[in-house]
C-alpha cells in the first residue's frame, strides 16, 4: 500500500528533523538497524519506561524491579535453549543475492491473499449495502471460501515444517506456493538454513571456546538466574513478580522497517512466578492486565488485537501477541507467554543448584512455572509515534501543520513558554513561571521567531501546551494558553496553570484508573 508507505517514510523523516531517532553513527553512512534517540526521543521513551515500570511495581505489591548485567555466564544460554533452538531459517536469492527469512516471506504471501479476502468482502459490502451480512458473506462465498482454505491449509503444513525442524518442506512450500524474490522476481531459491541469532564475543584476553560470551538476547534469564537471590532478600511468596528494563541484542537477519526490528533493542519484561496448576489462570490474568495498559494511553481501542501463537517458542506452552495497527498493518508490540518451569528447570539442571520455593500453604519445594509479560520499549515508540503523526489542514487558514498527537502524559516537553517579545520584562516573567513548574512538568523556553511558528515548532514535538507571556500577563498575571489539539486558545490566571496541566499530563493520574 504506497499511501502507508508513504506515511512511514514521512514519519522516519520526521523523527530525525525533530531530534527523536537518528540513524547510529550516522557520519559514518549508519550502522544497519541500530538506532540512536535524540533529544525528545529519550524523553519520550523515558516516560513509556515509567509508565511500565509503575504500573508494574507500585501498583503490584508482589513486583519488584531488578537490573541485571547483560553479560551472563554463557552456560545461561544453553540451559534457556538459546544456543540450541534460538534460530531463524534463513533463505537466499541466487540471482538478487537478497536474504529473507524463510517464515516471514511466507506470513508475507498470507497476507496478500488474506488482503484478496478483504478487498471482496469490501466489495460485496458496497454492493448489497445495510442488508450486508459479512460473517455469511465470508462462509458461503465460493472465492473467499477458496482462498481461506488456501490460507488454512498453507499455514497448517508451515507450522508442522517448523515443528518437525523439516527446512526441506519449508523450501518446498515457498517453491509450490510460487512465492518471488520482491528485488528479482524469480524463483531462483537456496535451500533453507537455520541461522542462530545470538551476538557472541570473548571475555578477557584469551580468545578460546570457552571465553565465548553472548550479548543477551532478552532480558528475562537475568531475572531467571536472580529468583533466589530476589526471592529469599526479598521475602517474596508467590504468587509474584521480578521485572525489570534493559537491552537485549539479535542479530536479525530481516532488519528493517525502522525501529521494529533492531539488533539493539530495549525490552520490559515481567516474570511472574505461581504455583503449578495455576499458569493459565495468570496467563489470562496478565493478558488482560497489560491490554488495560495499553488501551489506557486513548490511541484507540480499535488499533490493538490479541494474536495467539501457531507455533510455540521452545520454552512456551501457551503464548499471545498484544499487535498494535502500525502503518504496516498489525505487527506484534507485546508478547505474553507460559514459559512453564523450562526456564528455571533448566538452570536448576545445568547449574547443579536447587532452584525451588517451599511453598507453607502446601508443604512442599517445586519449581515454579512462570507468565512472563515481554513488551519492546522501541515498537511501543513507534506505535505511539506512529500513531500521533498527523497532517491537517488548519481551518480558516488553510495552512497545513504537521502535529504529532502523542498522549500528552509521554509527550517529550509538557509546556512551552513562550515570552512574546524579547524586551519589555517579558522573558523574565517567562523565566519566571518556568521556574515554578519545571520540576513536576519538561518545560521549554523559546523566544525566537513569530509566535505562530513557535506553535507549530512545538505541534511537530508534541507538545499539549503552550502559554504566551504578553504585556497584559505583567498586569494581571495571566497567560494564554493554547492546546495541541484544538489549537484553541484561553486567557487563565497563571496559579491555575500548574493544575490544568496536572489534569491532563499526570501520570499519577492516569496509573489510578488501571
Ligand atoms: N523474553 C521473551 C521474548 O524475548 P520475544 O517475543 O522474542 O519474547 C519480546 O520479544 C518483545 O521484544 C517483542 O514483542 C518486541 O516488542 C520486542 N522485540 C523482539 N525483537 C525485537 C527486535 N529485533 N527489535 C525491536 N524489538 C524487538
Amino acid at each position: 500500500m504506497a499511501n502507508n508507505e508513504d506515511i512511514f517514510k514521512k514519519i522516519i523523516a520526521h523523527c530525525k528533523e525533530y531530534g527523536f531517532i537518528f540513524q547510529s553513527s550516522e557520519i559514518y553512512d549508519g550502522l544497519s538497524a541500530v538506532y540512536d534517540y535524540g533529544q525528545n526521543g529519550s524523553e519520550l521513551k523515558n516516560n513509556i519506561k515509567k509508565y511500565w515500570w509503575d504500573s508494574m511495581t507500585r501498583l503490584n505489591d508482589n513486583i519488584v524491579g531488578i537490573d541485571a548485567a547483560i553479560f551472563m555466564h554463557p552456560r545461561t544460554w544453553e540451559a534457556s535453549g538459546h544456543v540450541g533452538a534460538f534460530n531463524d531459517p534463513l533463505i537466499d536469492n541466487k540471482d538478487s543475492k537478497k536474504r529473507y527469512r524463510a517464515d516471514v516471506l511466507i506470513e508475507e504471501h498470507l497476507e496478500k491473499i488474506e488482503a484478496k479476502i478483504n478487498k471482496e468482502v469490501e466489495k460485496a459490502a458496497g454492493r448489497f449495502g445495510e442488508k450486508f451480512d459479512e460473517k455469511m458473506f465470508r462462509q458461503t462465498n465460493e472465492r473467499v471460501s477458496g482462498y481461506q482454505q488456501k490460507i488454512d491449509t498453507t499455514k497448517a503444513r508451515f507450522v508442522k515444517a517448523l515443528e518437525n525442524n523439516d527446512l526441506a518442506d519449508v523450501k518446498q512450500l515457498i517453491i509450490d506456493e510460487e512465492i518471488v524474490c520482491p528485488i528479482s522476481g524469480t524463483k531462483n531459491w537456496t535451500d533453507v538454513r537455520q541461522f542462530n541469532l545470538m551476538f557472541s564475543t570473548q571475555l578477557g584476553s584469551v580468545s578460546d571456546e570457552a571465553s565465548t560470551i553472548y550479548l543477551r538476547p532478552e532480558t528475562a534469564q537475568g531475572i531467571f538466574v536472580n529468583f533466589l537471590n530476589v526471592q529469599k532478600t526479598g521475602r517474596m511468596k508467590i504468587p509474584f513478580g521480578i521485572c525489570q528494563i534493559g537491552k537485549a541484542f539479535r542479530n536479525e537477519i530481516v532488519a528493517r522497517q525502522f525501529i521494529f526490528r533492531m539488533r539493539e533493542f530495549e525490552q520490559m519484561e515481567m516474570q511472574f512466578f505461581v504455583k503449578p496448576g495455576t499458569e493459565m489462570e495468570w496467563y489470562n490474568h496478565w493478558k488482560e492486565v497489560r491490554m488495560r495498559w495499553h488501551k489506557s494511553l486513548g490511541m484507540g481501542d480499535e488499533k490493538y488485537r490479541f494474536h495467539d501463537h501457531d507455533k510455540l517458542a521452545h520454552y512456551a506452552n501457551a503464548a499471545a501477541d498484544i499487535e498494535f495497527n502500525l502503518p504496516m498493518g498489525f505487527r506484534e508490540i507485546e508478547g505474553i507467554h507460559s514459559r512453564t518451569d523450562f526456564d528455571l528447570g533448566n538452570h536448576e539442571k545445568f547449574s547443579g543448584k536447587k532452584i525451588q520455593y517451599f511453598d507453607t500453604e502446601l508443604n512442599k519445594n517445586y519449581v515454579p512455572y512462570v507468565v512472563e509479560t515481554s513488551i519492546g520499549v522501541d515498537r511501543m515508540f513507534l506505535s505511539v509515534i506512529s500513531n500521533a503523526y498527523t497532517e491537517e489542514i488548519v481551518e480558516g487558514t488553510g495552512e497545513e501543520r504537521v502535529v504529532l498527537k502523542i498522549p500528552p502524559v509521554l509527550a517529550p516537553v509538557k509546556l512551552a513558554v513562550l515570552p512574546l517579545t524579547k524586551k519589555d520584562g517579558l522573558p523574565e516573567k517567562a523565566r519566571e513561571i518556568m521556574d515554578k513548574l519545571k520540576f513536576d512538568f519538561n518545560c521549554q523556553y523559546e523566544e525566537k521567531d513569530s509566535i505562530g511558528k513557535r506553535y507549530r515548532r512545538q505541534d511537530a514535538i508534541g507538545t499539549p501546551f503552550c502559554v504566551t507571556i504578553d504585556h497584559q500577563t505583567l498586569e494581571d498575571n495571566t497567560v494564554t494558553i493554547r492546546y495541541r489539539d484544538t489549537m484553541q486558545q484561553e486567557r487563565i490566571p497563571v496559579d491555575k496553570l500548574e493544575f490544568i496541566m496536572e489534569e491532563k499530563v499526570s501520570m499519577k493520574k492516569l496509573l489510578r484508573t488501571l
